[in-house]
């Protein structure tokens, strides 16, 4: 048999399924103006303040970045009470999951994540041989399963995987399951919060987790956030993540050695202090997402109380088809058939104008 070139995991190895890009869709349907509401982008733009700093930094993009991205490691520290060795920033939250899952998964190690839920933790543990065991969520509520996670938990498992607010449902685990789930998760087991969408969610919950709480009692846990969706700077590629200096200081051991770009560096650092941004994307979210739910409610079509910037909801058709419509309508969204929920739509928040566009192109199409 010929040798294969390729590590044995690629063969079974999903690649991750993006939002589809806006110029494809007008490439391929002739179309002059498209709405893109499918990979929970932020519709008010990017933070002024991090436009400005790009556009200052700019011509300085001869000269490496620091590779310690110091000054906004500090500020993050500072902002969320952690020491400056608790932060790793990464080349967007993706790099992080994938450094994270390189530094920890051997071939035979086992993690624990649900089903839907964010496919890049299954993807990146598959491809460093780990095995991945999916846990439906739970039937009506779309909530996490946690008992049945926990009767999973063995000498192999490494990480347990928490979306919160869980993509693509939207879906909020509360305070009290968390962090009951926290201390009955063995000690050894690293508990890994993604909290993307942090900002919004606390934003429309007083019952969501701050994950930094149970870092500060539970030294095995890595918590996730990104600049990609409040700070609307996706396109620069800027996450971070919290945990103990011994976990930060190991998983640092392979990142590449200046993976945060210059220009990402100053515009996260921008971002942060622009609350004005910050406050009126939350404020936009909840516009736009009412907006959806006031229309899915005159249908009677269900959907699920988002915790994010993007709602779920079942459109009771096979969303391959109306996927493919909507597209034809200069609408992309992310269609539940790619998790295996045929039926459901995920639909990010978007302007009121874009919108407007979506709900007459479903009014039109369902
Ligand atoms: C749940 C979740 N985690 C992580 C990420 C990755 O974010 P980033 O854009 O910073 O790579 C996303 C992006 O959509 C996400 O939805």
């Amino acid at each position: 048999m010929a040798k294969t070139i390729f590590r044995k995991e690629l063969e079974k190895l999903n690649a991750y399924v993006p939002g589809k890009p806006i110029e494809d869709v007008m490439r391929e349907y002739g179309l002059t103006s498209v709405v893109k509401l499918a990979s929970n982008e932020n519709p008010l733009g990017p933070s002024p303040k991090a436009v400005a700093a790009v556009q200052a930094e700019a011509a300085k993009i001869n000269i490496y970045p620091d590779p310690a991205v110091r000054t906004l490691r500090e500020k993050l520290a500072e902002k969320y009470g952690v020491s400056f060795d608790q932060v790793m920033v990464g080349n967007g939250g993706e790099s992080l999951i994938q450094l994270v899952a390189q530094s920890i998964i051997s071939p035979g190690d086992e993690v624990i994540t649900a089903d839907p839920s964010f496919s890049l933790y299954e993807i990146s543990v598959s491809h460093m041989g780990g095995t991945v065991h999916v846990v439906p969520l739970l039937k009506d509520s779309f909530q996490y399963d946690l008992e049945s996670m926990l009767s999973l938990v063995n000498d192999k498992t490494k990480i347990v995987y928490i979306c919160n607010p869980n993509n693509p449902t939207g879906t909020i685990l509360g305070k009290a399951a968390l962090n009951e789930f926290a201390d009955k998760l063995p000690e050894e087991v690293v508990l890994f919060l993604d909290e993307a969408y942090y900002e919004f969610a606390s934003a429309v919950s007083e019952d969501y987790p701050n994950g930094l709480e149970i870092l500060a009692r539970r030294p095995n846990t890595i918590v996730l956030r990104t600049f990609a969706k409040v700070a609307g700077i996706a396109g620069t590629r800027v996450g971070y993540i919290f945990s103990t200096p011994e976990m930060i200081a190991e998983i640092g051991k392979s990142t590449g050695v200046f993976s945060v770009n210059r220009l990402a560096q100053v515009a996260a650092l921008a971002a942060l202090d622009d609350t004005d941004h910050i406050e009126n994307s939350v404020a936009l979210n909840k516009a736009s997402l009412q907006a959806f739910k006031d229309y899915f409610d005159t249908k009677g079509l269900r959907y699920i109380e988002p915790g994010g910037n993007f709602i779920w909801v079942d459109v009771n058709v096979d969303t391959r088809e109306l996927y493919v419509a909507l597209q034809k309508e200069g609408v992309i969204v992310r269609p539940g058939f790619l998790w295996g929920w045929d039926s459901w739509l995920r639909i990010s928040s978007g302007n009121m104008q874009d919108t407007e566009i979506c709900i007459e192109a479903l009014d039109k199409l369902l």
